[in-house]
Parts: C-alpha cells; sequence; structure tokens
C-alpha cells in the first residue's frame, strides 16, 4: 500500500459486533443502500467502465446524473415549474451573504428572525452586506408570526427552519402579516418533512444532513426573485447566471451531486418525505421520551411544540456527567453525542438515513446511564 495512502484505525468502541450509530449533525449518516452502491459503481459508473468521478461535467452521462437528481427531487417536494433548482458550492455559510446579493436588497435591506446560533451566523453575514432587521427573537419557543415587526420594504423576510445547534424548530411555514417574499435556511431540515415550496421566495441547504456530502448546496429560488444581483456577485453564486447554465457555469460539485441523486432515488423508494416526516417524529420522540421521564437528570430547554424531530439538543443537570456520557455513549457503538461546540451540552441529529433503532438504542442507553448515575 503507498505509504500516504495507510489505512486509518478508526478509535476502539465495544467491539466489532456492536452497531455503530451516527447522530453527528453533519456531515451526517448516509443510507446504508446507498454507500454501498457508492461502493459497487466507484469504478465503473452504470456500465460505462468509467469511475463516477472521472466523467466530463458537460459530457452526456455527468448531464443526465444532474438532470435525474433535479426530476427526483422536483417530484420529492413538488417543486413548482416557477422555481428553479440550482446545485452550487460554498455550503450554507457561503449563501449568507450570496442571499442578500442576489436578491438585490435596497437601502432597506432585508428582516430576519433570530430563533438560535445558526439565525445569528446568518444576520452577522447579511449585515456585512446590507441592513439587517430583527423581525422577532426566540430562544425556547418560535414567537408568534403574527407579532413579528416585518417592514413592508424590506427585500425579503429570514428564517432557519432547524436551529441546528439548538434543536428548535419550525414546523409549518409562517404565516406573517407582510407580503415580503420568504427565505430559509433549511440546511437541516430539508427532505426531512413536506413543505410547500411555492410558500418560499428561496430556499438553500447544505448538503451534508440530508441530500448527500459536504461540498454541494441545494438553492431552490422562485424565478422572479431572479435577475436582481448586485454587479459584484461572482459569477458562479449569481443565481440567474447559474439557473441559464444548468448549475454548470462551472464545474459542479460532481461526485457530491451523483451521491445526493443516489439519496434522491433512495427517498423516493422509502416513502418520500412524508414517510421520513413520520420516523423522524417517532425516532426524536423516543429520545425526548427518556428526557422528560428522567424526573430532571435530562433536560431540554426548548418548548415542546418547537422541538426539532431532527437534532434533539439537551443537557444533564449535572454538567460534569456530559464528557462521561459522550464517551460511554461510544463505547456502546452510539457516536457524535456531543453538543455544538458553541452551545455545548449534547445533540442527537436523527436525519433520515438515522435507523429507528439508533433512536431506541440511545434511548435506552439514556435510561440505564440515568440509572448508574442518577
Ligand atoms: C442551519 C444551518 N445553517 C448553516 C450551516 C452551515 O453549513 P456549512 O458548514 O455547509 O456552510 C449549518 C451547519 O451545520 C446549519 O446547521
Amino acid at each position: 500500500m503507498h505509504a500516504n495512502l495507510r489505512a486509518v484505525t478508526p478509535p476502539a468502541t465495544s467491539d466489532a459486533t456492536t452497531p455503530q450509530f451516527s447522530f453527528s449533525a453533519g456531515p451526517a449518516a448516509l443510507p446504508a443502500p446507498v454507500r454501498e452502491r457508492i461502493r459497487d459503481e466507484f469504478g465503473d459508473f452504470a456500465g460505462t467502465g468509467r469511475p463516477v468521478l472521472e466523467l466530463p461535467f458537460s459530457g452526456p452521462e455527468f448531464r443526465d446524473v444532474m438532470a435525474r437528481a433535479e426530476r427526483d427531487l422536483r417530484t420529492l417536494l413538488t417543486v413548482p415549474d416557477d422555481h428553479a433548482v440550482l446545485f452550487l458550492q460554498g455550503g450554507a455559510s457561503a449563501q449568507f451573504g450570496l442571499l442578500p446579493q442576489n436578491l438585490g436588497t435596497g437601502p432597506a435591506g432585508a428582516d430576519y428572525v433570530d430563533t438560535g446560533y445558526w439565525s445569528r451566523k446568518t444576520i452577522a453575514e447579511a449585515a456585512r452586506v446590507t441592513h439587517v432587521g430583527v423581525a422577532a427573537t426566540g430562544a425556547d419557543h418560535i414567537p408568534d408570526a403574527t407579532t413579528w415587526r416585518v417592514r413592508p420594504d424590506a427585500a425579503y423576510l429570514h428564517v432557519t427552519t432547524n436551529e441546528t445547534a439548538d434543536g428548535l424548530a419550525f414546523h409549518d411555514t409562517p404565516v406573517h402579516p407582510s407580503h415580503v417574499p420568504l427565505v430559509a435556511d433549511m440546511s437541516s431540515d430539508f427532505l426531512t418533512r413536506p413543505i410547500d415550496v411555492a410558500d418560499w421566495g428561496v430556499i438553500y441547504a447544505s448538503a451534508q444532513k440530508n441530500i448527500g456530502p459536504a461540498g454541494l448546496t441545494v438553492v431552490l429560488v422562485r424565478r422572479d426573485l431572479l435577475g436582481r444581483a448586485h454587479r459584484s456577485v461572482p459569477a458562479v453564486f449569481d443565481y440567474t447566471r447559474q439557473d441559464e447554465a444548468g448549475s454548470r457555469f462551472n464545474t459542479p460539485p460532481t461526485f457530491a451531486i451523483y451521491v445526493a441523486g443516489l439519496v434522491l432515488e433512495w427517498l423516493l423508494s422509502h416513502g418520500g418525505v412524508a414517510a421520513m416526516a413520520l420516523a423522524n417524529r417517532r425516532k426524536s420522540a423516543a429520545v425526548y421520551d427518556a428526557i422528560d421521564d428522567s424526573d430532571g437528570f435530562y433536560r431540554c430547554g426548548i418548548r415542546a411544540d418547537c422541538r426539532s424531530h431532527v437534532n434533539v439538543c439537551f443537557r444533564i443537570a449535572d454538567e460534569a456527567l456530559t464528557d462521561r456520557f459522550v464517551a460511554s455513549a461510544r463505547e456502546e457503538g452510539l457516536l457524535d453525542l456531543a453538543g455544538h461546540s458553541r452551545v455545548g451540552g449534547l445533540r442527537a441529529s436523527l436525519y433520515n438515513a438515522v435507523p429507528e433503532a439508533a433512536a431506541t438504542a440511545l434511548a435506552a442507553f439514556m435510561r440505564g446511564f440515568q440509572r448508574r448515575h442518577g
């Protein structure tokens, strides 16, 4: 074996027969059948005898991969024709600053709802390029949308529909008293539940939670919002130019799009987003029940009706036990349960590809940990 390609030994877990479940917030678990397809097709894509990694991005085979990914995404979310689907790079973080530049914010700028860590990140980036108004703030719940202070001349109203680091989620489209276009960072709940895309001017999402590998960012943009970009927006990040180019203005992240296509196929063959929503609700309920039944040993600070179904964030009342919880869980094959580095505590990410057995195993572990340390 080449010296630089030595196998990396993973940190030890209990034993080789213990199933390992990843609760990582991203890059997150991929569906097992998708991992197998990648392995099987790696050197020979669809009988071409060529690795998918080596397919020219403008050749017929890769164009077909992109077309199928877009078609399946449109089917899964019933994306209307008047929304463009873009496959971009740079992560959701790039969109934080690109969004106001693409939507051509005027002197009034745009309004944002602040519901947690990721809202504040996007507000900070947007504030570098435009005026930002904060329409509402919520920490443990989503404030009633009828009370939001949305300015009629704001270019758009931005929400983060699932606060990945805090575990706070919108379960429905907010109905707010204004006509400005709604925009969402759906990085962690995209494809985890049915949505009405027509409600949204722009939806953007990093891929590495529910769509596929890091490196791909999906943007859905209503076509009447195209053509407004500031002149300073680089062409590769200009929604209009990328729409005209079929997301091939430059080399797209081909491998990430190929894997995303496999995930979308998997979703379609497993009941689509409605089935995912039900499963995510059951998985998160198993973990929330372990928290709520714990007599305060575990605590979740989010109001019950606003709790995320895909990122369960909680703490142990005795915070000194947090590291031991993470380490003991790891020994039992329950991986990546530490909370976001800036938020602390614990977090179980239960995205679409996380099996129900993982949530059940985690809930059982939590009850056992409480018995041992409570
Ligand atoms: C809601 C949300 N927005 C944005 C991001 C940033 O994504 P990226 O690292 O791909 O830029 C994340 C990452 O976890 C997220 O959860």
